[in-house]
């Protein structure tokens, strides 16, 4: 394994900043990742950072230590009993990849996570979702390098503490653990979901007769396809934002004032709002100031046309939640990963 100097992180984000970092290598077995925590860095330099496919960060400083870019791989079925196919894949794997070898193998229960950038050991990290399925639906166990005990360890879907875009990941264990793994409880026969947002219409106007996951797949594919951008062309990290939830009552409030407002009842006394319509409403929608701008077709996705800096894409960021908030009274949080 090689550890490089001063390497830009370009091609390794798909918001496409070009930012440096101080170390860059890549890893593809648990001995190489614990080479390269025995190494000895200089002691100002930050922790490694682990990266996957880079669509979930936003770079905002050259990383002042090393850049470690996950390509363990392998996918293999791990047990089976009556109802369901356990499927172990290795972090590096590619996300959408996993999700396409799942569908060849009438494995159900991915299909609605279809085309999502990235790579198998980040999905755990804010328990990725799309279209009615989380992965926590899906979700088995994983297995872990402790950073601080220099071994792996199992995580149950409880010990993750899974929750909309979180986990234990993303919060307290954060920059703890390297996720090496995750197993998924695949189903043979399939509960098609086909309730949420337009995938009922996109099967229809594809002319769908039999229900299969493969069409399902196909379905929420072209729905992605017309409204988010693709990072080759674009930079991006999908959604900005999550989605907030606020109190049913302040939502009510809102809606007198604002009658177009779109939410969704989250629990018995929330509603998840869209921030996508929210940050429209303030205007935001297609603007663009130098590279940095608010893609004109989906309000929630920053971008990034060319040369932006992840500190210009910030700034934006920072805008557009104090216009929302003025407007609305509702705080936005960042989803992305902030660097
Ligand atoms: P990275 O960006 O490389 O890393 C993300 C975070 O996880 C970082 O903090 C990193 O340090 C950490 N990390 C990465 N790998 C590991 C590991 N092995 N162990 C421990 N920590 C790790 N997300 C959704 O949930 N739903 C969507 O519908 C969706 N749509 C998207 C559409 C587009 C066009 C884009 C660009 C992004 C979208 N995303 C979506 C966000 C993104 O695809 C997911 O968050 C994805 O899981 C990120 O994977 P990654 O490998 O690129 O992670
Ligand atoms: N909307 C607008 N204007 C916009 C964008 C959205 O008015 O510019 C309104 C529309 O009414 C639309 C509603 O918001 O019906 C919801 O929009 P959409 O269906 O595009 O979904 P979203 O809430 O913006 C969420 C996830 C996506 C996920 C889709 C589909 C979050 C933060 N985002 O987006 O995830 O793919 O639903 O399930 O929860 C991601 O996490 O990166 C991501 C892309």
């Amino acid at each position: 394994m090689q550890i490089e100097q001063n390497i830009s992180l370009k091609p390794y984000n798909t918001f496409g900043i070009d930012a440096r970092a101080r170390h860059f290598a890549k890893f593809s077995s648990t001995n190489e990742l614990a080479e390269l925590f025995d190494t000895k860095y200089s002691p100002e330099e930050k922790l490694p950072l682990i990266i996957g496919g880079g669509s979930n960060i936003l770079i905002t400083q050259d990383y002042n230590g090393l850049v470690a870019k996950n390509e363990m791989l392998g996918i293999e079925v791990v047990n089976e009993d009556a109802q369901h196919i356990y499927v172990r894949s290795a972090a590096g794997e590619n996300w959408h990849r996993f999700v396409v070898h799942c569908i060849e193998n009438n494995y159900a229960g991915v299909e609605n996570l279809s085309l999502i950038p990235g790579n198998i050991g980040a999905s755990p990290m804010q328990n990725i979702g799309a279209y009615g399925v989380e992965i926590k639906d899906v979700f088995h166990e994983l297995e872990a390098f402790s950073i601080n005990e220099k071994k792996v360890q199992i995580f149950t879907s409880q010990d993750c503490e899974f929750g909309y875009r979180e986990s234990v990941f993303k919060r307290k264990y954060r920059g703890q653990f390297v996720i090496t793994s995750v197993t998924f409880k695949l189903k043979k026969q399939p509960d098609f979901n086909t309730t949420y947002g337009a995938i009922q219409q996109e099967l229809e106007q594809m002319n769908v007769q039999e229900l299969s996951i493969a069409a399902i797949s196909q379905a929420v594919i072209n729905i992605r396809q017309s409204k988010l951008p693709d990072p080759k062309e674009i930079g991006n990290a999908g959604s900005f934002f999550k989605n907030p939830t606020v109190p049913k009552k302040q939502f009510e409030n809102l809606k007198k004032e604002f009658s177009a407002i779109v939410g969704y009842q989250a629990n018995e006394d929330e509603v998840k709002v869209a921030a996508g319509w929210l940050i429209e409403q303030c205007g935001w929608k297609g603007y663009r100031q130098g590279d940095a701008g608010c893609h004109a077709k989906q309000a929630l996705v920053l971008v990034n046309y060319g040369n932006a800096k992840g500190s210009e894409i910030f700034e934006l960021s920072t805008r557009i939640m104090k216009s929302v908030f003025e407007k609305f009274g509702i705080v936005l949080e960042r989803e992305v990963n902030i660097l």
